[in-house]
């Protein structure tokens, strides 16, 4: 791995802020040289020139001198609310930088970040929650607690319809958030982001959108053979209404796209193309800027499916230049019931409106009603404003961390897992892709999937078995179901250890 200078000082100004942030105390103040930081209730310094002295995770092999006494940390969630704006600022050092290019990140604050996730404190089956279902939903900082808390507390009112100070603030609020999300997938304009439930409410606006005069019958719709149910019946459904045709990429024995087959699919009957970011069920990273500029040498438009991508690698959406793109917030540290749908502006004003009622419109008359112009027009009545502020917080949180360390961090560890799984005698993972993210599908030889789930969850291991909601992809590989153990950038090798001695556990029982 390269290690450039520029990137070592990006890594300790991001951590300088990181550390201020979580101890509310800047790095002038404890006194420590300009290659250095110290984390003061740690009193551990990070030499970002010859990383060593550990935050602590002692698992990894730069990893540092052992654990800390992580209960000095319990003060974090009693801090001020952190100052959102205060970080609004673009990290113009690290973008286009490939994670492979960044250091070993065996200084990674894993420990300390831990301790900003209150339910990971929980314990079950009275052993430590070992949260491995980070593909069905993630968990939350305090800071977005905290920030949803002190909407309903100071700012709640509805937005954009009032003159008094609480519909200023909710407004500013809700956003201000917007903002954020832009910045987070590096969108061109705030104008092209519409709140809406989920991915799953953003791909079902489209579909009836797009239904609703592009698409006509006899039309193509690509899809992958790796998609989530909710990039499928959406089509289906639209399939019925108006007599497109749904036409599906195969993978490889990887899991990975087939690029010939969806080369020679892309003919001129093909509108649309629909595919994921990062499988949930398999992991397989898809080459999403490739296949989005094939797309579009075609004449189709794309929908990109984050829903997974976002909470584990940078998005840059002016790199990427999908039509659409979708996430869902929970799967991000933020809420449920909160979901972005990106719409590139040229598209954006060539859609008509989908759910009509208040917000949306510019003039109602009995026998004439104008709409909005931008996200306006696709959000309808009240959305959801306290949810919306807290996915903003959340993003705010990764941004403060750096998506290209978590990204690095949770690559290791994934290769990590994966190692430690493969050591599991009569364990096959599916989904084998060379390019691969969070996700680590099994089944275990003379187990059934739910009793390796069940046993798991004895040892306070959380993972999800079943079909993951994307049935095709799991049949493509002779399984109806799957053990889903998924990572996030909180957890550790510690867990992956915990999670290989459970399965070692149980074998013995065979
Ligand atoms: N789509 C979510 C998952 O993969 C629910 O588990």
């Amino acid at each position: 791995m390269n290690i450039n200078i520029d990137n070592l000082q990006a890594e300790e100004f991001r951590l300088q802020q990181l550390a201020n942030y979580l101890f509310g105390q800047s790095r002038a103040s404890v006194g420590t040289s300009p290659s250095g930081i110290r984390l003061p209730d740690t009193g551990n310094v990070v030499n970002m020139k010859a990383p060593q002295t550990a935050l602590p995770d002692p698992h990894f092999p730069s990893g540092g001198s052992g654990a800390t006494d992580l209960a000095k940390l319990s003060t974090l969630s009693q801090l001020p609310i952190f100052d959102y704006m205060q970080y609004h600022q673009d990290y113009y050092f690290l973008k286009d930088r490939p994670v492979a290019q960044l250091p070993e990140m065996g200084n990674f604050p894993v420990d300390v970040l831990r301790k900003e996730f209150p339910i990971l404190q929980e314990y079950v089956n009275g052993r430590p929650l070992v949260w491995l279902d980070n593909a069905a939903t993630t968990q939350k900082p305090s800071c977005v607690i905290e920030r949803i808390s002190q909407f309903y507390r100071k700012e709640n009112s509805n937005i954009h319809r009032a003159a008094h100070q609480l519909a200023a603030r909710a407004t500013d609020a809700y956003e201000s958030a917007r903002e954020s999300v832009r910045s987070f997938i590096n969108a061109g304009s705030s104008n092209e982001i519409v709140f809406v439930r989920g991915t799953t409410e953003g791909i079902n606006l489209v579909a009836y959108t797009l239904g609703a005069g592009y698409l006509k019958s006899g039309d193509q719709v690509l899809i992958s053979n790796l998609e989530h149910h909710a990039n499928i019946v959406p089509w289906q459904q639209l399939r019925e209404r108006i007599g497109i045709e749904l036409v599906v990429i195969p993978v490889d024995d990887s899991g990975q796209i087939d690029m010939e087959a969806y080369k020679n699919l892309l003919t001129s009957k093909v509108k649309l193309v629909s595919f994921v970011q990062v499988s949930n069920a398999l992991g397989t990273i898809t080459p999403a800027k490739k296949m989005i500029q094939w797309a579009h040498a075609a004449g189709a438009k794309v929908l990109l499916d984050g829903a997974q991508s976002v909470s584990h690698m940078p998005i840059d959406l002016q790199e990427l230049k999908p039509d659409f793109f979708v996430f869902s917030g929970h799967k991000v540290f933020g809420p449920t019931g909160i979901g972005v749908l990106y719409i590139q502006n040229d598209t954006l004003d060539e859609l008509p409106a989908w759910q009509g009622g208040g917000n949306m419109i510019r003039d109602v008359r009995f026998d004439n009603t104008t709409y909005q112009n931008g996200h306006a027009r696709f959000e309808a009545g009240t959305g959801n404003i306290a949810d919306a502020v807290g996915l903003g917080a959340a993003l705010e949180f990764l941004r403060t961390i750096g998506m290209h360390s978590i990204a690095a961090y949770e690559h290791q560890l994934l290769l990590y897992a994966t190692e430690k799984l493969k050591q599991v005698p009569g364990l096959e993972i599916i989904g084998k892709a060379a390019d691969k993210a969070s996700v680590l599908s099994f089944t275990l030889a003379d187990f059934s999937n739910e009793s390796v789930g069940k046993h798991l969850d004895e040892h306070g291991i959380a993972v999800r078995t079943g079909h993951h909601c994307a049935q095709p992809i799991l049949r493509r590989f002779g399984q109806e179901t799957t053990v889903r153990p998924s990572l996030a950038f909180y957890n550790t090798k510690e867990e992956i250890d915990w999670l290989q001695d459970a399965l070692f556990k149980l074998i013995s029982q065979r």
